[in-house]
């Protein structure tokens, strides 16, 4: 049967090392087409889920199953994950290369792109963000800002089938904020994106949901 979600998680459980447990048959789906948020309190376990559904860690129990297809070992999420566009809530754990042109053009690289290709990827996605004059600034070296734009430049440059975005606009002021929206209004692709800033929220999703104690509620809608 084909599946009208793009991810599914059915009765998760996952604890960090040595930690308490963080979900306990946790379960959610996002369906195809889906502009999402989640939000949920400081500590409620957002960024774990996202990490969980990129399979950076592992679930003790539980189904994971990315665009209809069942995840479990290594080798199924990096084909699943080529898909996804991922915004790290902390832009120093996406961005590890030399300069700006070097980490938007790692996705399209790593993904088998011509040099010639990825050289047009990085053109346009730099204008897209208008970070033009980034090109060929030290990434490690820009503020924490610019260094947000930059990640989510990296998750567009894979010209992914779906966004999932922690945090995309903290240290953001407010014409790169408007810089996101109009990006993930004309994208025309799925989303789920989470944050706490509310005004942001209502501009870009047209549902939410909230995670509160393993478990994941619709919220009212705008
Ligand atoms: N690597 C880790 N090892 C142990 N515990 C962790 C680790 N990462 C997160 N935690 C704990 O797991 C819980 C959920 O953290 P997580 O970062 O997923 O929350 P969040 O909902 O994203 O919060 P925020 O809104 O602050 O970003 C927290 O209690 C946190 O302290
Ligand atoms: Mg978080």
């Amino acid at each position: 049967m084909v599946s009208d979600n793009l991810i599914e998680l059915k009765e998760i459980s996952f604890s960090y090392p040595g930690g308490r447990k963080i979900f306990e048959d946790l379960s959610f789906n996002f369906p195809k087409g889906a502009k999402l948020g989640l939000i949920g309190a400081n500590g409620s376990g957002k960024t774990t889920l996202l990490h969980l559904i990129m399979g950076l860690i592992q679930r003790s129990k539980g189904e994971i199953r990315l665009f209809g297809e069942p995840c479990e070992k290594e080798s199924e999420f990096r084909k699943a994950r080529l898909k996804i566009g991922f915004v790290f809530q902390d832009a120093n754990d996406q961005l590890f290369c030399p300069t700006v042109k070097d980490d938007i053009a790692f996705g399209p690289l790593n993904m088998g792109r011509s040099q010639k290709e990825t050289d047009k990827i990085v053109e346009e996605t730099l204008e897209l963000l208008n970070l033009m004059d980034f090109r060929d600034r030290v990434t490690y070296a820009l503020s924490d800002g610019e260094k947000k734009l930059i990640s989510i430049g990296t998750a567009l440059a894979m010209l992914p089938e779906m966004l999932i975005l922690d945090e995309p606009t903290t240290c953001l002021d407010e014409n790169a904020v408007e810089r996101v929206v109009q990006v993930l209004t004309d994208c025309n692709l799925p989303y789920l994106v989470v944050t706490h800033d509310k005004q942001f929220l209502e501009r870009v999703v047209t549902s939410r949901v909230k995670l509160d104690n393993s478990t994941i509620t619709r919220m009212p809608a705008y």
